[in-house]
């Protein structure tokens, strides 16, 4: 077979929820571009370049199994991948700080500066690096400070290109982009820069979904688009909590709210809190910058986002236990789900964390079911080793259990067989559904006690109006 000159080089450093997959794009809509992501842990590589990839998200194995080794590669060595390629895109993690100035809020960049320098010693070329991580405005500074530490005949040039995907809809989103946003610098070098990675979403994306803008603009537009629908979750939330105050329906609520061109359908599905790695992360890290730009007001209320999306945690709880006779010690539950959200086995700040540890707390026996997130839930849930249980099957899961809790919004606990679940509890049993995806109706005509969000509870025990106080 004729070896294939690939025209481009392509580098991302780092290998994880967001690099690889756009990385694994690029390689399919680019044929004749060679794409090489590197990442710091050896493991995920060794993950990326077996049968068994390091995450679960609908239709990736496909593209990396159809495009790995020709013309999209995974390595460790990051030395010789930065000699090796001009156009660089960064994509490791920019968790929140949990030390000194700025802990619990700010964003902590010491992964994103030590690649940078990295970038610097090892470069012998001039480099166009793209920052891809959700990343404080004004970090492109930052990189550009450090970046222009280094030899004279080696020049960068900062883009900020954030990534708005989703998971479990990750590769629909990367393959058709509500829009792709560019920031650069507005010099003749930025823009140029700027060019040649438009030239690479072209090959893909229609000219008008690809969208330029200074880099600080574009910074912010990532945190700020995250805030915005962060904000429309807590904001349906905060209404659910009503809802169950007045009898009122939040679905129906939803709908005649949503149907409103103005404001649309999307993100408006109460659950028990929104969870992933981006939301809270990128909403502190909004609050700080605020604060740290001397706007209190402006922080505040975007904090009251996360504050409502921990008090539907806290309410969701409250309601497990008053339903329950105010005692969950030796009661066996069941988790149904762990994963923040469906169609991804990621449980990064997923709400299952924090109701598992309450449950555990108040000394209940918790058996956790997820068809793709029990290797991440043993995990988040190591401290209490040897109190959880890990079961794949629902039905296994369910059997001997006084109440069912639906954490994910997984499309197989909308089609289980309730009647069977609930002929293997122990009776009065529960369900709490805290996605809304059970029939409730039906669910209480069996026979469970069913607390949904923001909907009138249906319980055996007393008339509906009088189930909430
Ligand atoms: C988010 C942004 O959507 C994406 O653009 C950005 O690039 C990364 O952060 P992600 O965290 O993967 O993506 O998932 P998303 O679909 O936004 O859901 C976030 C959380 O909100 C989930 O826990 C989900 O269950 C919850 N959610 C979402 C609701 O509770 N109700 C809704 O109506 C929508
Ligand atoms: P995201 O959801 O933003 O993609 P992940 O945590 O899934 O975040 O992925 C970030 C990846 O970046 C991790 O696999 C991590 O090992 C990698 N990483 C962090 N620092 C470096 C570094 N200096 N060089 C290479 N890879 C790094």
């Amino acid at each position: 077979m004729m070896k294939r000159q690939l025209k481009k080089n392509i580098l991302c450093i780092g290998a994880g929820y967001v690099g690889a997959p756009t990385m694994a794009m690029i390689a399919e809509k680019c044929p004749d571009y060679k794409v090489t992501v590197v990442d710091i842990n050896p493991v995920k590589i060794d993950a990326w370049n077996s049968d068994r990839l390091p995450i679960y998200e609908p239709g990736l194995e496909e593209i990396i199994r159809r495009n790995r080794g020709r013309n999209l590669f995974f390595s460790k060595d990051i030395e010789d991948a930065i000699r090796r390629n001009d156009i660089i895109f960064v994509s490791v993690n920019t968790p929140t700080k949990t030390f000194g100035t700025g802990a619990g809020m700010a964003a902590d960049l010491q992964f994103v500066e030590k690649t940078a320098r990295q970038i610097l010693k090892c470069a012998e070329s001039s480099k166009i690096v793209i920052e891809k991580s959700t990343l404080p405005v004004k970090t492109a500074q930052a990189m550009e400070r450090i970046l222009a530490s280094g030899k004279d005949n080696v020049t960068f040039e900062v883009l900020s290109n954030p990534e708005f995907m989703a998971e479990g809809t990750a590769i629909s989103d990367l393959e058709n982009p509500d829009r792709v946003l560019i920031g650069s610098r507005e010099t003749p070098g930025g823009l140029a820069a700027r060019r040649e990675l438009v030239r690479i979403y072209n090959r893909w994306v229609p000219p008008e979904r690809i969208i330029t803008s200074n880099l600080w603009s574009s910074e912010l537009s990532k945190l700020v688009a995250n805030a915005f629908l962060a904000q429309r979750v807590s904001s349906i939330n905060s209404i659910s909590a009503l809802c169950e105050k007045t009898d009122a329906d939040i679905s129906e609520v939803a709908k005649a709210v949503g149907m409103d061109s103005r404001i649309g359908a999307k993100f408006l599905k109460a659950g028990v809190g929104f969870g992933g790695s981006c939301f809270k992360k990128d909403i502190l890290n909004l609050v700080y910058l605020c604060r740290y730009y001397g706007l209190p007001e402006v922080a505040d209320y975007w904090e009251n986002v996360v504050r409502i999306n921990t008090y539907q945690q806290d309410r969701f709880l409250a309601t497990i236990l008053s339903a329950m006779f105010n005692t969950l010690a030796g009661k066996r539950i069941c988790l149904l789900g762990f994963a923040f959200k469906a169609d991804t086995g990621d449980t990064r700040e997923s709400p299952a964390i924090s109701i598992a540890g309450k449950l555990l707390a108040e000394q209940a026996e918790v058996v956790i079911s997820d068809p793709k997130a029990l290797g991440n839930a043993a995990v988040d849930l190591a401290d209490f080793a040897g109190r959880v249980r890990y079961v794949e099957d629902p039905y296994l899961a369910a059997k001997g259990c006084h109440a069912l809790v639906i954490m994910t919004d997984w499309d197989l606990y909308r089609r289980l067989d309730y009647r069977k679940l609930y002929r293997s509890m122990v009776r009065p049993a529960f369900l709490f559904d805290g996605r809304n995806v059970a029939d409730h109706a039906k669910c209480f005509a069996l026979g469970f006690n069913v607390y949904p969000i923001g909907k009138p509870a249906l319980s055996h025990f007393q008339p509906p109006s009088a189930v909430r106080g």
